[in-house]
């Protein structure tokens, strides 16, 4: 009996060391440990060898037990350590590879556009002022002398809410909220960027764009000053040769009114696609603010007069940056959008 103890911590020995995954040694473990393993059989037949030598072997039979489990559980170690050293092995890193590239941030040229509108009129005392696009019938139209019937509401299709409220078609609004809260301080000078809405969607007009309001009030304001401020602004955008050249026009809450071309930024007044052959590029509509849209806002026609004007952002955009689909600015392609 003793003889087969010995025979299976020969061979037992040997495979263990032998064992080459955590599998194969938990057959082992079964094989030598577990209730029907080889070790157990041994003590089983116990009761056959003379009583004398039951304890030998029994206790024989015991420290083999505890030698195999000890053997077991510094294979399992040593298998473990080598798995782990192999897959730090795979995960090496090659700092010599060329880096993966990091895209930075940049701002929507619609943005830069925008801060660089600010700042010419910030520049000139004009504050920046802020209306909601949420608006009612009366701060988008009545105030802005266009009463329900007035055929100037057709000229904006419109999307309404509710009959009397609507998103804003334009900043001009934005005007009337501000001379509500200033008067009767004078002078007033604000510019108010944000988005309009109206029911118009192809190459040069998208449901949702942008603009920039314009108001100065004062007493002594003339057309003069709203030309030279107008003369400036092209100039400051577009290069110091820029010129301008007002065209008679109608607007309901300026009068007189004017439309406001510069030279075609694509051909130089020569003329060319861009500008129909005309050399010349509509860029904003404005006027002197109506003596009615002044007494609805609460200052004296007799006392102070104004300028108003609004331009188009996105149009701006697109005459500098010579884009010629508006929607380029609102699909997110990253190819363009990268370029500025
Ligand atoms: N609100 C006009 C539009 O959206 C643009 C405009 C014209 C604004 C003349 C003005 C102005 O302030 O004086 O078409």
């Amino acid at each position: 009996m003793i003889e087969q103890l010995k025979e299976i911590e020969k061979t037992a020995l040997e495979e263990i060391s032998g064992a080459e995954d955590h599998n194969s040694l938990n057959d082992l473990r079964v094989r030598y440990l577990g209730r029907k393993g080889e070790i157990t059989a041994v003590l089983r037949s116990m009761g056959q060898q003379p009583p004398e030598e039951r304890p030998v072997i029994g206790q024989k039979a015991n420290e083999l037990k505890d030698k195999i489990e000890q053997l077991l559980r510094e294979k399992e170690n040593q298998l473990k350590e080598e798995s782990r050293r192999e897959a730090w092995e795979k995960e090496k890193i090659d700092v010599t590879l060329p880096g993966k590239p990091l895209f930075r941030g940049r701002l929507h040229p619609l943005t830069l556009i925008s801060e660089e509108i600010k700042d010419i009129f910030t520049g000139l005392g004009f504050r920046v002022a802020e209306g909601p696009e949420i608006e009612t019938d009366y701060y988008n139209f009545e105030a802005l002398n266009m009463p329900p019937d007035h055929p100037a509401r057709d000229m904006q299709d419109s999307f309404y809410f509710t009959s009397d409220i609507l998103l804003r078609t334009h900043t001009s609004p934005v005007q009337i909220r501000v001379m509500e809260k200033e008067t009767p301080q004078i002078p007033v000078r604000i510019i108010a960027p944000g988005k309009v809405y109206r029911r118009d969607d192809d190459v040069t007009h998208s449901p949702m764009f942008h603009q920039i309001e314009g108001l100065a009030v004062d007493r002594g304001i003339t057309f003069a000053d709203l030309k030279g401020v107008l003369l400036h602004f092209a100039r400051e955008m577009f290069g110091e040769n820029q010129k301008i050249r007002l065209r008679p026009s109608f607007f309901p809450f300026t009068e007189p009114s004017a439309e406001v071309d510069i030279y075609c930024v694509s051909c130089g007044g020569e003329g060319c696609r861009v500008c129909s052959h005309t050399g010349w590029l509509e860029i904003l509509g404005a006027g002197m603010v109506h003596p009615r849209v002044l007494e609805v806002s609460g200052y004296s026609p007799e006392e102070v007069t104004g300028f108003a004007f609004g331009m188009g952002v996105d149009r701006v955009a697109m005459l500098k940056y010579g884009i010629n689909d508006i929607r380029l600015f609102y699909t997110n392609d990253y190819r363009m959008l990268r370029q500025f």
